[in-house]
């Protein structure tokens, strides 16, 4: 019989200890080991091919200039946003971890990617819903999907949470893409202790691992997050998966981003954008169009910033309220840009340009529900400021692209000239941008490759040389 073992490990990064501690030595979290029970490996529970030949095979050293390279084989979905996010496809034999709050639409995503690819075997595995369930959204998302000649006839669902099971019926099925939904539900027989713990999760993430790297098969997990934002579970999970991507929006809001964290087969920094509908998710090709609200006349408060989101360039509308404190503290809040920067910012006009703003309450707000963290939106959230403080409106023709430093400088930002191109097409008529941002010593009318921009230049080197040339 197999012996029991007990271990400790911290549920924060799934730290293994053969004792409780009180502050795990990895991650320096206090209190929280827990206890879980693991049984060493019985040897009558079937694994992913376990015993075949393919598990004990061994590898030798190969010279870098024998391995033979081949394009890693992509499956590209009808779904843009999720091929741009993943680096142009689901790369064959990859795992793919999705993570995100409850209710902003993980399994809604999954389902549709999976109700969506014609032609291929598909398997969603779910442990949180039952098959009507999963049929009443799939229903919603594609109208025909309950037909037998529909294009997801081959999309098979299966409720089970055993990954013993879940690998019987793949062997049986042979699917070409593989779902979990989600993988704190799945429990290995391996490991004694419950669903969701640390070493299940981690158990059950290392069995569907071999099984995507040996069969080729591409794996979606689906993956709850903690309070904090973090994925549930050990912070290992995210190294063993090849990419990372984060489901993230405000719930009230209807606009949804799906964001790569990690990506061992493109870029990190790619971002799709998708709107939360009646019958499931939209793709959203034009960001721009959608974050600006439409206005006609200028209001005082608002400002356009060309910011980066990843290597998508895109105009998004900040506004700012500034009123005087009711109370002795006066209140700063931001929605969607971070709180620390608004108050560096205030001291920078404070202290630089002589605004008295220390006695007044600062609102911030980003629309679309958006959290920012591209530093060239600074320009835009100072000029916001100052336009709600003096109550003079900026025209809505013009949009900014800079960083405020803490002196009041103005610095460059990468990917200049995708800014301006962007604010051009979208019909701004001037640009404000850090002098910095051209090559050192000219002008934009000197130096030629600025030449080609209808929209006017403006390029500044202090926050004051904007207030003035704005407000006069
Ligand atoms: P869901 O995919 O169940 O979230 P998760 O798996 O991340 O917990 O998200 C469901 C939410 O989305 C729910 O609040 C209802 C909404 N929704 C729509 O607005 N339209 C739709 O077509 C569907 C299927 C869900
Ligand atoms: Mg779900």
């Amino acid at each position: 019989m197999a012996k029991t073992r007990s271990a400790y490990f911290c549920q924060s990064c799934g730290y293994e200890s053969a004792k409780w501690l009180g502050k795990c030595p990895s991650c320096n979290q206090w209190n929280t080991f827990v206890e879980e029970i693991i049984e060493k490996a019985n040897q009558s529970v079937p694994d992913w091919k376990s015993g075949s030949k393919s598990m004990q095979r061994s590898n030798k050293p190969a010279a870098i200039h024998e391995i033979v390279f081949s394009e890693e084989n992509r499956l590209i979905t009808p779904d843009k946003e999720l091929n741009r996010v993943l680096g142009g496809g689901i790369v064959s034999g990859s795992i793919v971890l999705i993570g995100g709050e409850p209710g902003i639409g993980k399994s809604t995503l999954m389902l549709q990617v999976a109700l969506n690819l014609p032609g291929l075997k598909v398997l969603y595995v779910s442990g949180e819903e039952s098959e009507q369930q999963i049929k009443m959204r799939a229903e919603r998302l594609v109208p025909d999907s309950g037909k037998k000649a529909s294009k997801s006839a081959d999309t098979y669902i299966l409720t089970e949470t055993s990954t013993q099971n879940i690998f019987k019926q793949i062997e049986i099925l042979q699917p070409d893409l593989v779902v979990i939904d989600s993988i704190q539900t799945l429990y290995s027989a391996h490991i004694e202790s419950t669903p969701g713990s640390v070493s299940q999760v981690r158990e059950c993430t290392a069995e569907l691992l071999r099984f995507a790297k040996e069969s080729g098969t591409p794996v979606f997990l689906i993956g709850h997050i903690t309070k904090d934002g973090m994925i549930a579970g050990p912070k290992i999970l995210e190294h063993m998966v090849d990419t990372v991507l984060q489901f993230e929006g405000d719930r009230h809001h209807v606009y949804r981003i799906l964001r790569a964290v990690k990506n061992r087969f493109g870029s990190a920094s790619e971002l799709g954008i998708y709107e939360m509908q009646g019958s499931g998710l939209r793709e959203v090709s034009n960001p721009s169009e959608i974050l600006l609200s439409q206005r006609d006349e200028p209001l005082s408060g608002i400002t356009i910033s060309a910011m980066m989101e990843g290597l998508r360039p895109m105009l998004i509308e900040t506004q700012a309220l500034v009123s005087v404190s009711a109370y002795g503290t006066p209140q700063r809040s931001a929605t969607g840009f971070d709180t620390k920067r608004m108050n560096m910012l205030l001291a920078v006009l404070e202290k630089r340009c002589g605004f008295k703003l220390s006695a007044k309450d600062v609102f911030l707000n980003i629309a679309g529900g958006l959290r920012v963290e591209d530093p060239g939106i600074d320009l835009a959230v100072v000029v916001a400021i100052i336009s709600s403080h003096e109550d003079m409106p900026v025209d809505t023709k013009t949009c900014f692209a800079a960083e405020v430093g803490l002196s009041g400088e103005i610095r460059a930002v990468n990917r200049i000239e995708q800014r301006i191109a962007e604010a051009e097409k979208l019909g701004f008529e001037q640009i404000f941008i850090s002098k910095y941002n051209l090559p050192s010593g000219r002008g934009v009318k000197t130096s030629p490759e600025w030449q080609k921009y209808k929209i006017a230049i403006k390029t500044v080197a202090k926050v004051e040389e904007v207030f003035n040339a704005l407000f006069g």
